[in-house]
């Protein structure tokens, strides 16, 4: 989603600019723009699609302002054109801004009978014309913003810069985060972290409804009522290195075949292997009494905790209530007492995920969260945080974060299992055991990478692809066809296996090809009975399971073999074909696998 960088520096900024915003380049954007204050004026570039363009017009016509806003923009409110990419500005005031502005529409309507007049599509612009109001009655540049936050409403951070101020910014967070970083003498803004590394790694979590003025000898932050506040300052950890893709062609590439190394740092942290015990921290409550865990989150980590129901239902007994967090929040589900709610991201900044927690929170249910970046806000405002030790996953594409999700899934059913006294001291040691088998497992199929380029040229033919699976392989269906649609932009949906005669079953013919998820598992002979109904109507199937394929029955097109596990743990190796049949039909269809069209690696709007 789009990304937010400023600078008050000693010398020309636009290039630092450029460089911190191409660390921000895996969140997803379609435009970038930088503005600087030069000789006491606003100056401003921009350029429609990749930041290469915004380099090109800057060798063109260089910007030498020493402080300066730039933005990668992820269009929500107008088309991504040039116009109506950030920083939007006038001749007294330049923003930059992530999020949205809920009631930009009213907002627009009362400046225009004002004789405010717009140039762009966005909802942003209205920041622009609302500060300039109250600077045109006579406020300063500090009293002008903090009368304009006051009334904005929505999920939004920002940074802005004016004319004639060569030593200010000020940055204002509600909803979508936003770091300061401490420079010697310099001062930076970021959407986060990893943005800033070049710079600083002094860096001040901005929190929610917070908003601050930056000069270069520091910031003074104010919270939502105005009142002056200290916010700590932190040691970041993120590498100045920008992430490379190693010999890989794409960071997905990096990232599926990084498994079995993330997988194992995931696990150790959460398995004491030579106990074969699981050893889970404390999440504040106790497990023999949780009436229901609760679980929320979107996409690929949806997915995650679709798989988690089904562990925890099965093997740890608990009621388990699951749901899109889009959906969670505006349902709002009575929630039992002694309830555990548990959120899985891996960026830990998903807007309606977090929406999800704080109505958790407002029901009195104990939060946990499954994140992959610890800094995050769902990280910060959980009661309990269980980390995946995947590292920044760049791709947008999730892949080792989903399964790192799954790991920390795995040993947490463990550990309420055991408490809970639904699983024995024997059953634990042999699941650990099997949870610790699987990165070898997941390295073994990584060698037989090439079979799957195959499969892919065929893949690449269809116009629709169909996912069946059952049981805990239902949600590898789910997740095999959201990999497939997000970066080969080839229709596919995920469907329970047993649900297909309940409509889907129309759109079987010899053209769509059936990826069949099948574990030999107890569930097997039911999904093959599926698997008939397919081939009766001359499906074409791609069987993935580690049966023998004469076991099939029917004509399969292909066969993907997987290696026998115990089948609490076919989730996590089921995940890695799904994964690389997506990424080398992409790759064969020459899609940007990293940063496919219209998607975002961070979303921070609902
Ligand atoms: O950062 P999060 O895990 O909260 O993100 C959730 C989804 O946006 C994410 O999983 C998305 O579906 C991915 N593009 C899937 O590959």
């Amino acid at each position: 989603m789009c990304g937010i960088v400023g600078i008050l520096g000693h010398k020309a900024v636009a290039g630092d600019l450029v460089d911190a915003l191409r660390r921000l380049e895996y969140r997803g954007y379609d435009s970038a723009g930088v503005a600087t204050v030069e000789n006491g004026h606003l100056e401003r570039r921009r350029a429609e699609g990749k930041l290469k363009n915004l380099e090109a017009r800057l060798h063109n016509e260089p910007l030498q302002g020493r402080a300066g806003i730039g933005h990668t923009r992820w269009a929500t409110h107008g088309r991504p054109t040039e116009n109506n990419a950030h920083p939007h500005m006038n001749e007294r005031v330049s923003v930059v801004h992530n999020g949205i502005i809920e009631n930009f529409g009213e907002l627009k309507k009362a400046l225009i009978a004002k004789g405010h007049r717009f140039e762009t599509d966005t909802d942003t612009e209205v920041v622009v014309h609302l500060i300039a109001d109250e600077m045109q009655k006579g406020c300063d540049a500090i009293e002008a913003t903090r009368r304009t936050l006051a009334s904005l409403r929505g999920a939004f951070a920002l940074a802005i810069i004016f004319a004639g101020e060569d030593d200010l910014m000020i940055a204002a967070r509600q909803g979508s985060p936003l770091a300061i970083g401490h420079g010697k003498g310099e001062m930076y803004l970021g959407s986060d972290a990893i943005a800033l590394a070049p710079f600083t790694d002094e860096i001040t979590y901005l929190e929610e409804g917070d908003w601050a003025v930056l000069r270069r000898k520091g910031a003074i932050i104010f919270d939502r009522s105005g009142k002056q506040v200290e916010r700590v300052r932190t040691k970041s950890v993120a590498t100045s290195l920008l992430v490379d893709k190693g010999n890989h062609r794409h960071f997905m590439a990096k990232e599926i075949h990084e498994q079995p190394e993330v997988i194992s740092h995931t696990l150790a942290n959460y398995l004491d292997l030579a106990e074969a015990r699981v050893s889970m921290p404390d999440l504040g409550i106790d497990p023999a009494g949780i009436r229901q865990v609760s679980i929320s989150a979107c996409g690929t980590a949806y997915y995650a905790g679709l798989v988690g129901k089904y562990w925890l239902e099965r093997y740890a007994r608990i009621p388990v209530e699951i749901d899109i967090a889009s959906e969670f929040r505006y349902r709002e589900p009575p929630l039992p007492a002694n309830g555990l709610a548990l959120f899985i991201s891996q960026s830990g900044e998903t807007a309606d995920t977090l929406a999800t927690l704080r109505y958790c929170k407002s029901q009195k249910q104990r939060v946990a969260s499954v994140v992959n970046v610890r800094t995050s806000t769902i990280a910060r405002e959980s009661d309990a945080v269980l980390p995946t030790l995947a590292g920044p996953e760049i791709g947008v594409a999730s892949t080792k974060a989903f399964t790192c999700q799954l790991s920390v899934l795995a040993c947490l059913t463990l550990a309420l299992g055991r408490a809970r006294g639904t699983i024995s001291s024997a059953q634990e040691e042999e699941l650990v055991h099997a949870l610790a088998e699987v990165p070898r497992h997941i390295a073994t199929l990584l060698r037989n990478e090439p079979s799957y380029e195959k499969l892919a040229h065929d893949l690449a033919k269809a116009k629709d692809v169909l996912y069946l699976g059952r049981g805990s392989s239902y949600p590898l269906a789910l997740e095999g066809a959201l990999k497939l649609k997000e970066i080969s932009y080839i229709h596919a949906e995920g469907y329970a296996a047993g649900e297909l005669k309940h409509g889907p079953i129309a759109l079987i013919d010899e053209n769509v090809p059936v990826i069949v998820v099948a574990p030999e598992d107890d569930l097997f002979e039911k999904t093959l009975s599926n698997m008939q109904e397919v081939a009766a109507r001359g499906g074409r199937i791609i069987l993935v399971s580690d049966a023998s394929p004469d076991r099939a029955g029917c004509e399969l097109e292909a066969h993907v073999a997987m290696p026998k596990v115990h089948p609490f743990t076919s989730p996590l190796l089921y995940a890695v074909p799904v994964q690389l049949l997506a990424y080398h039909t992409a790759v064969f269809m020459g899609t940007d696998v990293d940063q496919p069209r219209n998607l975002a690696k961070s979303v921070t709007v609902e």
